[in-house]
């Protein structure tokens, strides 16, 4: 039989048998048996040297010709096999499993609305460092060397005039260095005391701080930023009382309250039976403390306030542990 009809067969029987193959083990076989180094195909390829030079031409042609179709049905049907393996794997007839989706924890959620509650009066959001020095939480805030907060079991010291700031009011002083009035800026972040665990204290814990300065800027200002945030915070129908108070950082100074929100202040066990409770400190800002930030104090005045992000939360969701903020257990978190 001449090399020409041997081809024809050889091809005929060839796209025969790989069209019944099953499996990959199959397809290997039929690779080695035609196209491998001692396949038939392969052993003619090799006998085309061979021939005189016309027939060679031709001959040679259809061999290479037949070789690449080979191998393109091959790779097709491998391409099959592995496709077909994928979706058997998967049998799309079982029930689902639902994702069980988290979401955010309480103390984001309230310092979300918090923030979002301030940028609609024009406060713009600012952070600050965690770890601070001395200057910055106590000295620029007008805090007398012998103040009993600056005492090391009230405070978290990492070195000599180095800590864990105890509360946000130093965010005050860094944006006041930075920037000239006028100024609305609000921050929020992680405070650190060295307070025993119990249901009201935690270590660690969130504030907000406030702060506006301008030309201008009077107590009553502070008056009604601070009722229009506590009334959209808690109820519209709360009223907020401002009792003289004391922070070395603010002259007046003020404790501010709200109406007890459960008894709507007709005095309850919340409450104590006074119908007020205490939520956060503020004041007009300390000239001390102006001009230690190179503001003038005759052309410049403006107000602070801060508060604590967990008690807020608290009163508002009615949680009466601030230990469930930092379990991390389901049940309580499920509920926000
Ligand atoms: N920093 C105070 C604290 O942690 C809270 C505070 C009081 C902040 C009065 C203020 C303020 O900005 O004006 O107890």
């Amino acid at each position: 039989m001449n090399l020409k009809t041997q081809l024809k067969r050889l091809a005929e029987e060839a796209f025969l048998s790989l069209k019944r193959t099953k499996g990959k083990e199959e397809l290997e076989n039929f690779r080695i048996a035609y196209l491998g180094r001692k396949g038939t195909l392969t052993r003619i390829l090799r006998r085309i040297k061979d021939l005189p030079l016309e027939e060679r031409k031709v001959i040679g042609k259809r061999a290479n010709g037949l070789k690449q179709q080979l191998e393109e049905g091959l790779k097709l049907r491998l391409s099959r096999v592995e496709e077909r393996r994928k979706v058997e794997r998967f049998d799309i007839t079982l029930p689902g499993i639902k994702p069980r989706l988290g979401h955010l924890h309480p103390i984001t959620l309230i310092s979300e609305e918090i923030r979002g509650t301030f940028q609609e009066l024009g406060f713009e959001m600012v952070a600050g460092p965690e770890i601070e020095t001395e200057y910055y939480n106590f000295e620029a805030l007008n805090f007398p060397p012998e103040h009993p907060a600056r005492d090391s079991f009230d405070s978290f010291y990492l070195a000599p005039e180095i800590l864990l700031r105890s509360h946000t009011s130093p965010v005050q002083i860094r944006v006041m260095e930075k920037r000239k009035p006028p100024l609305r800026i609000i921050t929020i972040g992680r405070c650190y005391r060295r307070d025993a665990i119990d249901a009201s204290h935690f270590p660690v814990f969130h504030q907000i701080e406030g702060l506006m300065v301008g030309e201008k800027i009077s107590f009553s200002h502070l008056k009604g930023v601070l009722t229009y945030f506590l009334q959209k915070i808690f109820s519209p129908d709360i009223r907020v009382r401002f009792l003289p108070s004391y922070f070395p950082f603010t002259e007046p100074s003020a404790e501010v309250s709200i109406s007890c929100i459960f008894c709507k202040g007709a005095g309850c066990s919340s409450c104590g039976g006074s119908g007020w409770i205490e939520i956060l400190g503020a004041g007009m800002i300390n000239p001390m403390v102006l001009r230690k930030v190179k503001y003038d104090p005759e052309k410049f005045t403006g107000f602070a306030f801060g508060m604590g992000i967990e008690r807020i939360a608290m009163l508002k969701h009615r949680i009466s542990d601030i230990r469930l903020f930092w379990e991390n257990d389901l049940r309580f978190l499920e509920q926000f």
